[in-house]
């Protein structure tokens, strides 16, 4: 049976308690071998605000594309309350046509075809005859379009549109812009946008913040804390489902369970019932291993042959409880990356704006090896663009960007996870990479991140939004870099899977530069903060709690004049923090001042040794034997250098790395 989206008699709805606006009844759909959902009776009642949580991968997209009447279920039926009106925003990939912000948000309320049939009916009644019956059914017709525009809020699209653009980050002429000028993660604003102005009495939001800042995600819960009607919305993000859900929908294995409570204690509730799991498989366990030692022992005593019998046949009606504590143990290591010098990138005045609008002038980067800066800032400050430009993929208006001897750099952003070739499976996918590492290490570290057995052989196309994250993020792990830029690397990623990868990255050898408004992540990981702030950047030698701190602690300063005083023990704390960075600082420049010139002496080397062998493979060198000879004793010389340089370098970067 097919899932509809019918108008159920007003009188039935009514009669079940609380007013349902959705009815769903015997829901059920598989993907070959894939139990998505499994015989789902819900019945959702006004005013609610659900968060549908689940791992990656589990069915929560497709169950909203289900509810949206996108999608067909194998069987069951979604009923609505009669005129209710739905509103759906996807997880990826919206079309959102060619035309301005403002027409496309028009457009999508309904109201640019009203409007035009208003304007005509407006026409035909000037140019009517008084008294004419045309007059008078233009009239009629004027009437019940003007209602409908009303209705649809057609007099105040101006001022909320303008109210959500502002909210969701953009700037007050990007309504005029047309839709194709903005990135991936703005044009699903301006989806989030369009459903938020239409306010349907149904919202089914499919992970709405993967692509906010923390600001816009605030003026968010704001907007939809006054929204009246059902919201239904996907989320990994702890703080948003904490601030929002009034009601927690659980996915797991096809089966929904719902906890009318907020989140935090859903997330008590849930540990409770898996330790109650947990404790009852463990006997289950116990329970089957006697009963087999009971058929095992007395399989051929004819006196015990009932009891046998009645034992094998429990075995066989015996539900096995099922736990998922198996993928929690699950750990990822980077490859070892080659190793790079201790520059890893050195930014020199560099400007960039957008028509007036400037994003940082003359900025100066500088990135060591083995460091793990978070880049901050608020929206718009300009966070992906200068990871762009550092990544070497957009050119700043003026400056230089220079990266360090042997750095290997990869980057990874919203953008670049869609890069993913859609028509190939995620093996094919998998060995597109240009590492060596062999097939089997390669399905292995596969498995771990969760793509096991038949998956490999999954389209791209059909994946999760997780799945495409943790296939793009894999592809990142096998490019054999030593310097990785990462721009909201976790979006898409349940929990799980972010601490699988936050641990993988704690482990990374290498040297990250790291945008996320996850501020666990960047709690755990970052050890210095640069702030874009006011088109200056200032860095903080801290974690993210840190930067906080001294932020919060400058502000304090110069808004409020009578704050509390610091106790003497927390400036002294600081103090002491401040003249071990310093002692530091000053231990690790001395070597920093040695390793400089000893990697410059080793490109002058290496540029010459290339020129050298060049020189080789031309003939008309080769015709003479005189100089091939001076240049292969050259090249011999050059070796010599190079392999006391390398050892002093390593030396050098050895004790450098010591310092701590
Ligand atoms: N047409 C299809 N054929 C086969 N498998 C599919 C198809 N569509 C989806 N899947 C699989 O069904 C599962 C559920 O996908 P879905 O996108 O609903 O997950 P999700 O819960 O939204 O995950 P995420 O949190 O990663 O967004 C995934 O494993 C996906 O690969
Ligand atoms: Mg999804």
């Amino acid at each position: 049976m097919t899932a509809s989206r019918r108008a159920i008699c007003g009188k039935l709805a009514r009669e079940w308690e609380g007013s349902p606006l959705i009815i769903i009844k015997n829901l059920s759909l598989a993907f070959g071998e894939k139990t998505i959902l499994k015989n789902i009776n819900w019945l959702v009642t006004e005013g609610s605000r659900i968060g549908l949580v689940g791992d990656n991968g589990v069915g929560k997209s497709t169950f909203l594309r289900i509810l949206s009447g996108l999608f067909e279920s194998d069987d069951g039926t979604v009923e609505y309350d009669r005129g209710a009106t739905l509103g759906y925003l996807p997880q990826d990939l919206v079309e959102l046509g060619s035309g301005k912000v403002i027409d496309f948000l028009r457009e999508s309320a309904g109201l640019s075809s009203l409007q035009s049939a208003l304007e005509e009916v407006a026409e035909k009644i000037s140019s009517s005859a008084e008294n004419s019956a045309g007059l008078k059914s233009a009239l009629a017709l004027h009437e019940r379009l003007e209602r409908d525009f009303s209705h649809k809020g057609g007099y105040e699209f101006d001022s909320t549109a303008k109210k959500v653009l502002g909210g969701l980050g953009f700037a007050a002429a990007d309504s005029e812009r047309p839709c194709t000028e903005f990135s991936g993660g703005w044009r699903m604003r301006i989806a989030l946008a369009s459903v938020l102005i239409q306010a349907p009495d149904i919202l089914l939001l499919d992970e709405p913040t993967n692509h906010l800042d923390t600001e816009s995600m605030e003026w968010l819960e704001g907007w939809l804390r006054d929204h009246r009607g059902i919201i239904i919305f996907v989320s990994h993000d702890r703080r948003f489902l904490e601030h929002m859900a009034t009601e927690i929908a659980d996915m797991t294995r096809g089966e929904i369970t719902t906890y009318s409570m907020g989140y935090d204690k859903y997330l008590i509730e849930k540990e409770a019932a898996r330790e109650r799991l947990e404790r009852a498989a463990q006997d289950q366990r116990e329970r089957i291993e006697h009963t087999r030692r009971f058929i095992e022992r007395f399989r051929y005593k004819s006196s015990k042959a009932t009891q046998v019998q009645s034992r094998i046949k429990q075995l066989e009606k015996m539900e096995i409880f099922e736990t998922d504590s198996a993928d929690k143990t699950v750990k990822i290591v980077f490859p070892e990356a080659p190793r790079s010098g201790y520059d890893i990138v050195s930014a020199h005045g560099i400007s960039k704006s957008y028509g007036n609008h400037e994003i940082f002038s003359n900025a100066d980067i500088e990135i060591k090896r083995g460091e793990r800066v978070a880049l901050v800032g608020v929206n718009g400050a300009g966070k992906s663009t200068l990871m762009r430009i550092l990544s070497g993929t957009e050119a700043p208006d003026s400056g230089s960007v220079k990266l360090g001897h042997n750095v290997k750099l990869a980057y990874f952003s919203q953008e670049s996870a869609q890069n993913l070739d859609y028509s190939h499976t995620i093996w094919e996918e998998a060995s597109r990479t240009g590492s060596t590492m062999t097939e089997a290490a390669r399905r292995s570290l596969l498995g771990a991140f969760l793509f096991s057995g038949d998956d490999i052989k999954k389209p791209v196309s059909v994946l999760s939004g997780g799945e495409k994250s943790r296939l793009a993020l894999f592809k990142l792990m096998l490019s054999d870099s030593n310097f990785l830029i990462l721009d909201e690397p976790t979006n898409h990623l349940d929990m799980n899977s972010r601490e699988i990868f936050q641990h993988a990255l704690l482990q990374y050898g290498g040297t990250l530069l790291l945008v996320s408004h996850d501020r666990f992540f960047l709690d755990n990981l970052a050890l210095r903060v640069l702030e874009i702030r006011d088109a200056r950047m200032r860095s903080y030698p801290g974690n993210y709690s840190y930067f906080i701190e001294r932020r919060a602690a400058a502000m304090t300063t110069t808004t409020v004049s009578l704050s509390e005083p610091e106790t003497a023990d927390l400036k002294e704390k600081r103090r002491l923090e401040a003249s071990e960075r310093n002692r530091l600082y000053r231990e690790r420049k001395v070597f920093l001042d040695r390793i400089a010139p000893v990697e410059a002496e080793i490109s002058k080397s290496e540029a010459r040794r290339d020129e050298i062998d060049s020189l080789l493979c031309r003939p008309e060198a080769l015709a003479e034997t005189g100089r091939v000879q001076n240049l292969m004793i050259e090249r011999g010389e050059i070796e010599e250098t190079l392999a006391s340089d390398y050892a002093l370098w390593e030396e050098l970067s050895g004790k450098l790395e010591k310092i701590k």
